[in-house]
């Protein structure tokens, strides 16, 4: 069952250890907020793109979305608009939301790809007027929170997914505390590839004592792994169990942006005294 549309304007960023999953759990969220009849724009940051296997384009499908115009500084004086981006550079997919592709690298020895993600920076920056939810899928690593400027820091809300190992929550937590530094809001973990009820146990007691809340928890899926060595990401028909853990992380992330418009409304509408210390 999928939950009613409320998130407008979301902006997502799918961030974590390399290999954990950030891809694939990118493609079915993506899906997940398309298939409650949100407008999606899912963007694909890595330097070695694939996020669109996993919304069941082809190979060949995926390699022909073009790849969004490195120094287009979305919103500044002369730059595209994110409207304009989106229809030009964007391009439909099977599982619902529409694809950008931000970065490729192919061509050995082309320079960095910092101005590709100063366009994403400047895409979040901007209001993507009738796009319900923004979803990024980062690159590996930490680079994207140091970079001048951060290029996920207009983001609402990072998920960051681990794996039940070590290594995967001590990402997460080097995460959360760049997001702190540049003032991105909220940061919600999201398990995966977990094989027992001890390794969802493990990442709920190793994230909870970081102070880092746990969403929900994806089965590892030996099918996933097998489709793909097959060379079949593709769309493939997700089990009752995987959507409702689905449905629960949509609704976490709702829960969050309720409560902060609930927030925001009781400060627009409290007398100038309710700011004052002591009061
Ligand atoms: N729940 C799962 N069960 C089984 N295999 C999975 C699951 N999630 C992801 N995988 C497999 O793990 C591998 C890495 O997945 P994916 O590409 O989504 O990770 P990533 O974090 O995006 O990687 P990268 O850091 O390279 O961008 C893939 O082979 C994928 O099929
Ligand atoms: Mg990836």
């Amino acid at each position: 069952m999928t939950t009613a549309a409320v998130s407008v304007g979301l902006k997502l960023g799918v961030v974590g250890k390399g290999g954990v999953g950030k891809t694939t759990v990118s493609g079915l969220l993506a899906r997940s907020y398309s298939g409650r009849g949100s407008r999606v724009v899912a963007i694909d940051t890595d330097s070695n793109p694939n996020l669109g296997l996993s919304l069941g384009l082809s190979l060949a499908d995926t390699e022909a979305v073009p790849v969004l115009p490195r120094a287009a500084l979305v919103g500044t004086g002369g730059g595209p608009s994110a409207e304009a981006l989106i229809t030009d550079f964007g391009r439909p997919t099977p599982a619902g939301p529409t694809l950008l592709s931000a970065i490729r690298v192919s061509e050995a020895g082309a320079g960095c790809t910092c101005s590709g993600h100063a366009t994403v920076r400047s895409l979040l920056a901007d209001a993507l007027a009738d796009v319900d939810v923004t979803l990024v899928d980062m690159e590996a690593g930490l680079e994207h929170l140091s970079r001048s400027g951060g290029t996920l820091a207009y983001a609402d809300v990072l998920l960051v997914v681990c794996e039940p190992t070590r290594k995967s929550v001590l990402t997460a937590v080097r995460t959360a505390a760049l997001a702190e530094e540049l003032g991105i809001p909220h940061v919600l973990a999201v398990g995966n590839k977990a094989r027992s009820s001890e390794d969802a146990e493990f990442l709920a007691d190793a994230l909870g004592t970081e102070g880092i809340e746990l969403v929900g928890v994806l089965p590892y899926d030996a099918g996933v792994a097998e489709r793909d060595r097959a060379g079949s990401v593709g769309l493939t028909q997700v089990s009752g169990d995987v959507q409702a853990v689905l449905d629960g992380i949509l609704g976490a992330v709702d829960n969050l942006l309720d409560a902060r418009a609930t927030h925001n409304a009781a400060l627009r509408t409290a007398p100038d005294s309710a700011h004052l210390p002591g009061a």
